[in-house]
């Protein structure tokens, strides 16, 4: 028996985790599943789609509801931590206040990357605490967004038992290797960074660099999102392909006007459509699967909308609207951990000696070799230039969310927003600190 506890288990992306499950019949493969949320509502719904996609599947894993996060940790395998502290409700909160006082008003980056760090670490930190005494064997593979600023602070509590993924590497390393009609599973992709902040720099097939071909080719390089959203030029000239996340950094004056031009923030759109779902499948006359991917194909096509707006990049190509990054790194690692098949993830792991600018304790996110002693960062080329500034900037911006926390100290949280980046004034920082503290009254801890 392998069990796997979700914890934001009435997320929407879960139906997502449980297809790759379903698809794997392999010995050792996860047979229980144990959905933990603290909304109980969201919880049914969306064990009633797991269950429409369970039907007919003979070895599909057992799925089991609870509210009760230690009776969720208590024994288990491996944990998938994919929650929203204040939902979608406060991260349209966490947008709109920063696109108010004229910074980016995002989920990760800059001033609201912040603010949702500032609610999210305590809970995440919590949670560390509890893994550690109720499964001290269990991985921790974390979701939860701002994901490298979480994983390093559940790290001082787990050390390297905790994980952190995303799916924009892998896809951007997908795209890439498409483009230059390469097998991905047969590249070295050379990406390094933070998490949402880092640059594919290689492409290696056979030890041959294959992205200076796709530089070389104007044209190629127009054909694709990331082509797209930073114009050809400018890939030409960093020598690099940035996450797509860089945009908000590169464009980030185009940024602000696009999200601020916008009829609602993400986090409101998506708050809207989703409470939409969440109300129509507690009928139980409507399908729920159906009801699930019709939410999850909308929610797809308008990804990153204004930021493809602001850079006139039109619709999204439709084999970036097709799953298998989330979900597909997810069990991969699992697969790696339980199975000591080793492969090679782009993953969120402390530095250790890989990046020589970052003391050893930084999460950094960069390509490892993983087995059943975990994930072990591979030794890269370093970051130098504008790279290496940016990322010492940003870690140098987490690490006063970090403190904020652990001090509970307003002023950290001021120098953290003061200090990035994307923030342009002090008075800003302390503006968006007071705003951010009337808008979420669980920061209310920071004095
Ligand atoms: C990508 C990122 C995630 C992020 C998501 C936002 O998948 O890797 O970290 O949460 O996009 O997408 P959304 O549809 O919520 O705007
Ligand atoms: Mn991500």
């Amino acid at each position: 028996m392998v069990r796997l506890t979700i914890l934001g288990g009435g997320g929407f992306r879960v139906p997502l985790v449980y297809r790759a499950l379903l698809d794997d019949h392999e010995e050792g493969r996860v047979t229980d599943v144990v959905l933990h949320d603290v909304d109980a509502a969201r919880l049914d719904a969306i064990a009633r789609v797991l269950a429409e996609q369970a039907a007919g599947v003979p070895d599909a894993p057992a799925v089991r509801v609870t509210t009760d996060l230690d009776e969720a940790l208590r024994g288990t395998d491996f944990v998938f931590s994919a929650i929203r502290v204040g939902g979608l409700e406060g991260r349209a909160a966490d947008e709109r206040v920063a696109l108010a006082e004229g910074v980016l008003g995002q989920e990760t980056v800059g001033a609201g990357g912040i603010a949702y760090g500032l609610r999210t670490v305590p809970v995440a930190v919590d949670i560390a605490r509890r893994v550690a005494r109720l499964a001290p064997d269990a991985w921790v593979i974390n979701f939860t967004n701002p994901a490298g600023l979480v994983t390093e602070a559940m790290s001082r509590h787990l050390g390297d038992r905790v994980i952190g993924i995303c799916d924009s590497p892998v896809g951007l390393g997908r795209r890439v290797a498409r483009l230059l009609g390469v097998d991905p599973a047969r590249a070295w992709i050379d990406y390094v960074g933070l998490n949402h902040l880092g640059w594919l720099r290689s492409l290696r097939v056979d030890g041959r660099d294959e992205l200076p071909r796709l530089l070389a080719d104007r044209e190629l390089l127009g054909s694709f999102e990331e082509g797209k959203l930073f114009g050809p030029d400018w890939l030409r000239s960093l020598g690099a392909v940035p996450n797509e996340y860089l945009h908000y950094y590169y464009f980030n004056r185009e940024a602000v006007a696009a999200y601020q031009r916008a009829e609602r923030t993400r986090g409101a759109f998506l708050r809207d459509q989703q409470a939409q779902f969440y109300d129509a499948v507690r009928d139980p006359g409507v399908p729920a699967f159906k009801a699930w991917d019709a939410t999850r194909a909308e929610r797809e096509a308008t990804y990153m909308a204004a930021s493809r707006a602001a850079a006139g990049a039109g619709e999204r190509a439709p084999e970036d609207l097709e799953s298998g990054g989330y979900e597909q790194v997810a069990l991969a690692l699992m697969r790696a951990i339980s199975h000591d098949e080793r492969s090679t993830l782009i993953l969120n792991v402390r530095n250790r000696t890989t990046l020589a600018a970052l003391d050893a304790d930084a999460v950094v996110e960069v390509p490892c070799l993983v087995d059943s002693d975990g994930a072990h960062p591979v030794s890269v080329s370093p970051l130098t230039g504008h790279e290496l500034g940016l990322v010492c900037a940003v870690k140098a911006v987490e690490r006063e969310v970090l403190a904020a926390v652990e001090a509970r100290s307003r002023a950290a949280a001021v120098r953290a927003f003061a200090l990035h980046p994307l923030v342009d004034s002090v008075t800003v920082a302390h503006r968006l600190t007071t705003s951010y503290q009337e808008a979420h009254p669980t920061l209310a801890y920071l004095r």
